[in-house]
Protein backbone atom coordinates (compact mmCIF):
# COMPACT_ATOMS: atom_id res chain seq x y z
CA UNK A 1 0.00 0.00 0.00
CA UNK A 2 2.66 2.16 0.59
CA UNK A 3 3.81 3.12 -2.81
CA UNK A 4 0.15 4.05 -3.52
CA UNK A 5 -1.24 7.53 -3.76
CA UNK A 6 -4.80 6.67 -4.02
CA UNK A 7 -5.99 3.28 -3.58
CA UNK A 8 -9.52 1.59 -3.40
CA UNK A 9 -10.23 -1.02 -1.30
CA UNK A 10 -13.34 -3.55 -2.47
CA UNK A 11 -15.49 -0.36 -2.64
CA UNK A 12 -19.64 -0.88 -3.31
CA UNK A 13 -21.27 1.96 -3.70
CA UNK A 14 -24.56 3.56 -5.10
CA UNK A 15 -27.26 6.04 -5.60
CA UNK A 16 -30.13 4.29 -3.66
CA UNK A 17 -29.89 1.55 -1.10
CA UNK A 18 -30.95 -1.67 -2.28
CA UNK A 19 -28.97 -1.01 -5.74
CA UNK A 20 -25.20 -1.09 -5.84
CA UNK A 21 -23.64 0.60 -9.24
CA UNK A 22 -19.78 -0.62 -7.96
CA UNK A 23 -19.26 -3.97 -6.84
CA UNK A 24 -16.71 -4.20 -4.56
CA UNK A 25 -14.34 -2.19 -6.83
CA UNK A 26 -10.84 -1.84 -5.98
CA UNK A 27 -8.12 -0.15 -8.08
CA UNK A 28 -4.77 2.44 -7.44
CA UNK A 29 -2.77 5.16 -8.56
CA UNK A 30 0.77 5.22 -7.89
CA UNK A 31 2.83 8.47 -7.63
CA UNK A 32 4.06 9.95 -11.02
CA UNK A 33 1.75 7.54 -12.84
CA UNK A 34 -1.25 7.31 -15.08
CA UNK A 35 -4.10 4.85 -13.87
CA UNK A 36 -6.35 4.24 -16.94
CA UNK A 37 -10.43 3.30 -16.45
CA UNK A 38 -11.93 2.13 -19.28
CA UNK A 39 -15.63 0.68 -19.34
CA UNK A 40 -19.21 1.26 -21.43
CA UNK A 41 -21.50 4.12 -20.77
CA UNK A 42 -23.53 3.77 -17.52
CA UNK A 43 -20.38 0.84 -16.40
CA UNK A 44 -20.07 3.35 -13.27
CA UNK A 45 -16.50 5.33 -14.27
CA UNK A 46 -17.98 8.55 -13.57
CA UNK A 47 -19.87 6.87 -9.99
CA UNK A 48 -16.52 5.68 -8.77
CA UNK A 49 -15.00 9.11 -9.35
CA UNK A 50 -17.88 10.80 -7.59
CA UNK A 51 -17.32 7.82 -4.62
CA UNK A 52 -13.36 9.31 -4.38
CA UNK A 53 -14.38 12.68 -4.15
CA UNK A 54 -16.57 12.62 -1.41
CA UNK A 55 -20.21 12.91 -3.09
CA UNK A 56 -21.44 9.50 -2.67
CA UNK A 57 -20.02 7.79 0.33
CA UNK A 58 -19.34 3.70 -0.38
CA UNK A 59 -21.57 1.54 1.77
CA UNK A 60 -18.47 -0.36 2.03
CA UNK A 61 -15.02 -0.50 1.72
CA UNK A 62 -12.36 1.78 1.99
CA UNK A 63 -10.71 4.32 0.17
CA UNK A 64 -6.77 5.71 0.74
CA UNK A 65 -5.41 8.60 -0.43
CA UNK A 66 -1.24 8.79 0.49
CA UNK A 67 -2.16 6.21 3.09
CA UNK A 68 -4.73 8.10 5.02
CA UNK A 69 -8.37 7.27 4.94
CA UNK A 70 -10.58 9.20 2.34
CA UNK A 71 -14.01 7.94 3.39
CA UNK A 72 -15.37 11.00 5.75
CA UNK A 73 -12.88 13.63 3.66
CA UNK A 74 -15.96 16.48 2.21
CA UNK A 75 -15.44 17.04 -1.34
CA UNK A 76 -14.77 21.10 -0.46
CA UNK A 77 -11.63 19.89 1.77
CA UNK A 78 -10.02 17.29 -1.47
CA UNK A 79 -8.16 20.63 -2.56
CA UNK A 80 -6.60 21.38 0.72
CA UNK A 81 -5.40 17.44 0.67
CA UNK A 82 -3.80 17.59 -2.95
CA UNK A 83 -6.74 16.20 -4.96
CA UNK A 84 -8.15 17.88 -7.74
CA UNK A 85 -11.12 16.93 -10.04
CA UNK A 86 -11.71 18.05 -13.63
CA UNK A 87 -14.84 16.07 -13.45
CA UNK A 88 -17.24 15.12 -16.89
CA UNK A 89 -18.85 17.93 -16.37
CA UNK A 90 -18.10 21.76 -15.98
CA UNK A 91 -16.35 22.78 -12.83
CA UNK A 92 -16.12 26.21 -13.40
CA UNK A 93 -18.34 29.49 -12.76
CA UNK A 94 -19.30 30.24 -16.30
CA UNK A 95 -20.59 33.88 -14.83
CA UNK A 96 -16.72 34.96 -13.83
CA UNK A 97 -14.01 35.58 -15.78
CA UNK A 98 -11.44 33.50 -16.90
CA UNK A 99 -9.38 35.19 -14.55
CA UNK A 100 -11.80 34.77 -11.56
CA UNK A 101 -12.05 31.11 -12.12
CA UNK A 102 -7.95 30.72 -11.75
CA UNK A 103 -7.79 32.88 -9.22
CA UNK A 104 -10.55 32.00 -7.13
CA UNK A 105 -9.47 28.44 -5.68
CA UNK A 106 -5.99 29.87 -4.42
CA UNK A 107 -6.57 32.90 -2.90
CA UNK A 108 -9.57 31.16 -0.74
CA UNK A 109 -6.87 29.06 0.42
CA UNK A 110 -3.82 31.19 1.01
CA UNK A 111 -2.92 29.44 3.90
CA UNK A 112 -1.27 26.58 1.13
CA UNK A 113 -0.55 29.05 -1.43
CA UNK A 114 0.90 31.62 0.44
CA UNK A 115 2.77 34.34 -2.34
CA UNK A 116 3.62 31.19 -4.93
CA UNK A 117 0.30 31.57 -6.93
CA UNK A 118 1.48 34.61 -8.69
CA UNK A 119 4.70 32.59 -10.05
CA UNK A 120 2.12 29.43 -10.65
CA UNK A 121 -0.53 32.28 -12.52
CA UNK A 122 2.38 33.70 -15.00
CA UNK A 123 3.56 30.15 -15.39
CA UNK A 124 -0.03 29.14 -16.64
CA UNK A 125 -0.53 32.11 -18.87
CA UNK A 126 2.65 31.18 -20.56
CA UNK A 127 1.38 27.28 -20.74
CA UNK A 128 -1.92 27.99 -21.79
CA UNK A 129 -1.25 31.18 -23.98
CA UNK A 130 -5.12 30.71 -25.68
CA UNK A 131 -6.51 31.54 -22.21
CA UNK A 132 -4.31 34.88 -21.68
CA UNK A 133 -6.32 36.83 -24.41
CA UNK A 134 -10.20 35.90 -22.64
CA UNK A 135 -9.14 36.25 -19.04
CA UNK A 136 -11.72 39.17 -18.75
CA UNK A 137 -14.12 37.09 -20.65
CA UNK A 138 -16.67 34.94 -18.53
CA UNK A 139 -15.99 31.05 -18.86
CA UNK A 140 -19.42 30.44 -20.21
CA UNK A 141 -18.59 32.16 -23.48
CA UNK A 142 -15.69 30.06 -23.78
CA UNK A 143 -15.64 27.32 -26.78
CA UNK A 144 -15.92 23.54 -25.40
CA UNK A 145 -12.07 23.40 -26.11
CA UNK A 146 -11.18 26.32 -24.60
CA UNK A 147 -13.15 25.81 -21.19
CA UNK A 148 -11.09 22.37 -21.09
CA UNK A 149 -8.10 24.12 -21.27
CA UNK A 150 -9.25 26.58 -18.54
CA UNK A 151 -9.84 23.28 -16.53
CA UNK A 152 -6.71 21.96 -17.16
CA UNK A 153 -5.16 25.45 -16.11
CA UNK A 154 -7.15 25.78 -12.84
CA UNK A 155 -5.57 22.27 -12.16
CA UNK A 156 -1.92 23.59 -12.65
CA UNK A 157 -2.62 26.96 -10.64
CA UNK A 158 -3.37 24.15 -7.69
CA UNK A 159 -0.17 21.49 -8.55
CA UNK A 160 -1.80 18.86 -6.78
CA UNK A 161 -0.67 15.10 -5.95
CA UNK A 162 -3.39 13.40 -7.37
CA UNK A 163 -6.01 14.37 -10.12
CA UNK A 164 -8.82 13.07 -11.14
CA UNK A 165 -9.85 13.29 -14.78
CA UNK A 166 -13.09 12.08 -16.34
CA UNK A 167 -13.75 12.36 -19.84
CA UNK A 168 -11.79 15.00 -20.82
CA UNK A 169 -11.93 14.79 -24.65
CA UNK A 170 -14.91 14.69 -25.13
CA UNK A 171 -16.84 16.41 -27.50
CA UNK A 172 -13.15 17.81 -28.72
CA UNK A 173 -11.37 17.92 -32.31
CA UNK A 174 -8.81 15.34 -32.69
CA UNK A 175 -6.08 18.36 -32.20
CA UNK A 176 -6.97 19.85 -28.91
CA UNK A 177 -7.38 16.71 -27.83
CA UNK A 178 -3.81 15.56 -28.67
CA UNK A 179 -3.08 18.86 -27.15
CA UNK A 180 -5.13 17.58 -23.39
CA UNK A 181 -2.72 14.53 -23.61
CA UNK A 182 -0.21 16.43 -23.76
CA UNK A 183 -0.72 18.07 -20.67
CA UNK A 184 -1.48 14.71 -18.92
CA UNK A 185 2.06 13.87 -20.04
CA UNK A 186 3.42 16.86 -18.22
CA UNK A 187 1.23 16.81 -15.23
CA UNK A 188 3.06 13.28 -14.36
CA UNK A 189 6.59 14.63 -14.85
CA UNK A 190 5.69 17.14 -12.04
CA UNK A 191 5.09 13.89 -9.94
CA UNK A 192 1.10 14.27 -9.94
CA UNK A 193 -0.43 10.66 -10.14
CA UNK A 194 -3.76 10.73 -12.70
CA UNK A 195 -6.56 8.27 -12.62
CA UNK A 196 -8.08 9.05 -15.98
CA UNK A 197 -11.32 7.97 -17.99
CA UNK A 198 -11.68 8.29 -21.39
CA UNK A 199 -13.81 6.86 -23.88
CA UNK A 200 -10.50 6.55 -26.30
CA UNK A 201 -9.20 3.67 -25.13
CA UNK A 202 -6.57 3.47 -27.35
CA UNK A 203 -4.95 6.35 -26.22
CA UNK A 204 -5.87 5.85 -22.47
CA UNK A 205 -4.05 2.51 -22.76
CA UNK A 206 -0.86 4.44 -24.69
CA UNK A 207 -0.97 6.69 -21.96
CA UNK A 208 -1.77 5.11 -18.25
CA UNK A 209 1.17 2.62 -16.70
CA UNK A 210 -2.01 0.64 -15.38
CA UNK A 211 -5.50 -0.07 -16.92
CA UNK A 212 -8.80 -1.01 -14.94
CA UNK A 213 -11.49 -2.27 -16.66
CA UNK A 214 -15.08 -1.65 -15.51
CA UNK A 215 -17.94 -3.42 -16.57
CA UNK A 216 -21.26 -3.21 -14.98
CA UNK A 217 -19.64 -2.11 -11.95
CA UNK A 218 -17.40 -4.54 -11.23
CA UNK A 219 -13.28 -4.39 -12.35
CA UNK A 220 -13.12 -7.66 -14.87
CA UNK A 221 -9.54 -6.95 -15.77
CA UNK A 222 -6.36 -4.79 -15.14
CA UNK A 223 -3.10 -5.27 -15.88
CA UNK A 224 0.10 -2.75 -17.07
CA UNK A 225 0.10 -1.30 -20.72
CA UNK A 226 2.08 -4.48 -21.99
CA UNK A 227 -0.92 -6.41 -21.04
CA UNK A 228 -3.36 -4.46 -23.44
CA UNK A 229 -1.45 -3.96 -26.43
CA UNK A 230 -1.34 -5.98 -29.16
CA UNK A 231 -4.75 -7.32 -30.34
CA UNK A 232 -6.61 -4.56 -28.64
CA UNK A 233 -9.89 -4.84 -30.33
CA UNK A 234 -10.29 -8.27 -29.45
CA UNK A 235 -9.23 -7.99 -25.78
CA UNK A 236 -11.53 -5.35 -24.89
CA UNK A 237 -14.25 -6.46 -26.27
CA UNK A 238 -13.14 -9.87 -24.47
CA UNK A 239 -13.47 -7.74 -21.24
CA UNK A 240 -16.22 -5.56 -22.02
CA UNK A 241 -18.61 -8.67 -22.84
CA UNK A 242 -18.87 -7.76 -26.12
CA UNK A 243 -17.71 -11.25 -27.80
CA UNK A 244 -18.20 -10.22 -31.35
N1 LIG B 1 -27.23 10.76 -9.73
C1 LIG B 1 -27.59 9.50 -10.06
N2 LIG B 1 -28.69 8.93 -9.48
C2 LIG B 1 -29.03 7.66 -9.78
N3 LIG B 1 -28.37 6.87 -10.65
C3 LIG B 1 -27.30 7.40 -11.26
C4 LIG B 1 -26.83 8.73 -10.99
N4 LIG B 1 -25.73 8.97 -11.74
C5 LIG B 1 -25.49 7.82 -12.43
N5 LIG B 1 -26.43 6.89 -12.14
C6 LIG B 1 -26.48 5.53 -12.69
O1 LIG B 1 -25.29 4.84 -12.33
C7 LIG B 1 -24.84 4.02 -13.41
C8 LIG B 1 -23.41 4.38 -13.73
O2 LIG B 1 -23.38 5.72 -14.24
P1 LIG B 1 -22.02 6.50 -14.48
O3 LIG B 1 -22.37 7.88 -14.85
O4 LIG B 1 -21.13 6.28 -13.32
O5 LIG B 1 -21.44 5.69 -15.75
P2 LIG B 1 -20.19 6.00 -16.66
O6 LIG B 1 -19.39 4.74 -16.74
O7 LIG B 1 -19.50 7.22 -16.18
O8 LIG B 1 -20.89 6.27 -18.08
P3 LIG B 1 -20.44 7.27 -19.26
O9 LIG B 1 -19.36 6.53 -20.04
O10 LIG B 1 -21.70 7.41 -20.08
O11 LIG B 1 -19.98 8.56 -18.68
C9 LIG B 1 -25.82 4.23 -14.56
O12 LIG B 1 -26.75 3.16 -14.54
C10 LIG B 1 -26.49 5.54 -14.22
O13 LIG B 1 -27.81 5.58 -14.73
MG1 LIG C 1 -19.12 9.07 -16.99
Amino acid sequence: MADYLLEMRSVTAGYAKDIDVLKDVSLHVKKGEISGLIGLNGAGKSTLIKSICGFLSPKTGEIYFDGHPLNAVLPHKLIDLGICCIPQESSLFPMLTVKENLLLPVQSRRHLFANSWQSRYEEVLELFPALKDKLGQSAGELSGGQQKQLEFAKAWMLQPKLCLIDEPSIGLSPKVAEEIFQWLSRFTEQGMGILLIDHNVRRVVKMSQTIFVLSLGSIAASGDQAMFTGDLHTQVKEWLGLNY
